[in-house]
């Protein structure tokens, strides 16, 4: 792979390829394919997606927009800049937007929902309609770790009025620095956004018709993920994979708490951008890893609500909270040999003997 991408690098250079160009279309276009939608734009980030995507919906100050607070910070940047107030909701077992919450938190301001499918695994979007539906509301969807996921007939970016992806290197498809994108099936909304990215500039009359920003995808970055997006599916078949070795190693080791299973349970196919345990031993099994050579990561050490500085004191979210003190993303990434997991497995295992 990394000759053809390293061809693809060398034609665009040479070419001067560099800013919307045929390589950028091409992979919107199949990725728009991969996802079963009508438009994708390539974005700079996935934090410009979920911006963007708010701004082209209308979302202004006095609205108010129901997501968690179990996430990366972008997604209730994205509120915050657009002048509305983020109401934030408490997480389920499976560390997903707890639905059977949202309803209660529709208040006469509420204009949108934004789930965010974290670590590869959908939130149900099933009750996510039925709750928007009823109340009108717009929902957007945070889908940075989740591409190639899925529950029941819904994938995930791909029945909101958005879909907002990231492609920082360590997402399930990563590119050579930032890049993002945002999918939707609304002709409007794929006008306005293809404005919004870059500047309010429409290039084949030259006219500027809003104000705008700048947030395209270099085309470098595109031809990189579409070389990439070939290779996605067997990627995420290793991902599954894998889980399935943590889980087969792991299944009623110490006090751990495992991901939800490959076997799909209600109708979910999670793609596990990330395999996160849970343990009240957390940081003491963090550094025995440490110790003996496995990295591990810890996302998020500090729940986002809790932090003064963000303003979003007085909310109490045990679950969310909970998570804090006790996740623990082990290794995952398609390349992971078998006796490596093996290796990680062992390791963790000789911390609970
Ligand atoms: C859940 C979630 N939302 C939004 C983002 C923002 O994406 P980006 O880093 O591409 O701006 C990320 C990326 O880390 C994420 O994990």
């Amino acid at each position: 792979m990394w000759d053809e991408v390293m061809g693809a690098v060398g034609e665009c250079l040479s070419k001067g390829d560099l800013i919307a160009r045929q390589q950028l279309e091409d992979f919107e276009a199949n990725l728009a394919k991969f996802i079963g939608v009508k438009h994708v734009m390539g974005m700079n980030s996935g934090t410009d997606a979920l911006l963007i995507s708010l701004k082209a919906a209308g979302i202004k100050q006095g609205d108010e927009v129901i997501t968690v607070s179990h996430t990366f910070v972008a997604t209730i940047m994205s509120i915050v800049f657009n002048g509305a107030t983020p109401k934030l909701i408490d997480v389920g077992q499976d560390m997903e937007m707890d639905v059977s919450k949202l309803e209660r938190a529709v208040s006469k301001r509420t204009k949108a929902i934004i789930p965010v499918h974290l670590n590869g695994r959908m939130v149900d979007m099933r009750v996510v309609h039925e709750v928007a539906d009823k109340h009108g509301l717009i929902i957007v969807e945070d889908a940075a770790q989740a591409l190639g996921a899925k529950v029941g007939k819904y994938h995930s970016g791909g029945s909101g009025l958005t879909g907002c992806f990231s492609f920082y290197p360590a997402k399930i498809l990563g590119c050579a620095g930032d890049g993002g994108a945002l999918s939707t099936n609304d002709d409007e909304i794929a006008t306005k956004v293809r404005l919004l990215r870059d500047h309010g500039f429409k290039r084949d009359t030259n006219e500027l018709l809003m104000y705008g920003f700048n947030s395209r995808l270099d085309n470098l970055q595109a031809a990189i993920l579409d070389i990439k997006l070939k290779r996605l599916p067997q990627w995420i078949e290793r991902r599954r994979q894998i889980a399935d070795m943590y889980e087969q190693g792991l299944e009623g080791v110490g006090d751990l708490v495992l991901m939800p299973s490959t076997k799909g349970e209600g109708d979910y196919f999670d793609v596990y951008q990330n395999y996160v345990i849970r343990t009240e031993k957390r940081d003491a099994l963090q550094a025995h890893m440490r110790e003996h050579g496995v990295e591990t990561l810890i996302s998020w050490s500090k729940a986002t609500h809790t932090h003064p500085a963000l303003g979003l004191t007085g909310v109490s979210l045990p679950k969310t909270e909970g998570l804090a003190r006790t996740v623990l993303s082990l290794p995952m990434f398609p390349e992971l040999e078998d006796s490596e997991i093996d290796y990680v497995i062992e390791t963790i295992k000789s911390f609970y003997s």
